[in-house]
């Protein structure tokens, strides 16, 4: 078993991280494919013109307002100053709020990693990408068979990533566009949702199984739009809130974050930030 130990005064976090699948498998193949995904993904970036119909829409008689938003203490972030670092000690809670300015710990990996029975845009190769912590899979599932009964076919792109896998995609970016343009799109190793495991990129044939922003008009890209939150996913980086989450708009990047709070952030057009900026912590 392997345990890191981040010392912060008297804050000692022991993080077990046995069992993980996934080590340095020096895939060429799998390293092309995601360098095509990053190729992609920035493309689908240049363009930031694309509407989102989630985070635009005027919501006029949501279920929940603002003022009523609560969450238990435990879906918070519990931060510790780690040199300089506000690093997250409770990575594990389905709320993490990971984003530029809080990091994961230093080599956290999910421990419930499992591979969703799901269509995915590169077949069925068991590769680190296609895996997501068990409740989001669960969910995962349950959306993508929705949508099959209703004429939307998704198909499932990227998933985990570990931190060295975060690291060889942010290097990628940084030699093809250079850092300032590389940081609005991809996160720098140990600050991306998609090492929590909690994160699924998504598309469809008719956007060619790219993650650009053309996904996000299709009547995929819609369907999920509309329905992710009644599953537990909330468009993450969503048009015209990017001064907000640091990221250029991603149509195809889904975060997993449960039912009750994804309902919440979709019914008050909110961003992860801002729903934790308007909370009560009860
Ligand atoms: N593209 C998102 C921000 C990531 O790299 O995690
Ligand atoms: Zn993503």
């Amino acid at each position: 078993m392997k345990k890191i130990a981040i010392t912060l005064g008297s804050i000692i976090l022991l993080a077990g991280c046995n069992g993980n699948p996934f080590t340095e498998k020096g895939d060429v193949k799998q390293d092309e494919q995601a360098s095509t995904q990053n190729q992609k993904e920035i493309d689908g970036i240049e363009n930031d013109a694309g509407e989102n119909k989630q985070n635009n829409n005027d919501v006029s008689n949501p279920e929940s307002t603002k003022e009523d938003l609560v969450l238990e203490s435990v879906f918070f972030n519990e931060i510790a100053d780690v040199n300089g670092k506000k690093v997250i000690q409770n990575p594990t809670n389905r709320m993490v709020l990971v984003n530029k300015e809080y990091a994961l710990p230093d080599g956290y990996e999910p421990e419930d990693l499992v591979r969703p029975n799901v269509a995915f845009s590169f077949g069925d190769q068991d590769i680190e990408k296609s895996y997501l912590r068990k409740e989001a899979a669960e969910a995962l599932e349950k959306m993508f068979t929705e949508g099959t009964s209703n004429g939307v076919h998704l198909f499932a792109v990227s998933g985990y990533r570990s931190y060295d896998r975060q690291q060889q995609v942010f290097t990628a970016e940084v030699g093809r566009v250079g850092e300032e343009l590389a940081v609005q799109a991809v996160a720098v190793p140990g600050y991306s949702e998609h090492q929590t495991g909690l994160s699924m990129d998504i598309s469809s044939e008719s956007a060619s199984f790219g993650l650009t922003e053309q996904f996000g008009e299709t009547t995929e890209g819609r369907w999920l739009q509309e329905n992710a939150h009644r599953f537990g996913f909330i468009l993450r980086y969503p048009s015209g809130k990017e001064s907000i989450t640091g990221y250029q708009y991603e149509s195809w990047h889904y975060r997993y974050v449960g039912v009750e709070a994804a309902t919440e952030i979709f019914e008050n057009n909110l961003t992860l930030e801002e729903y934790f900026n308007i909370v009560k912590k009860i």
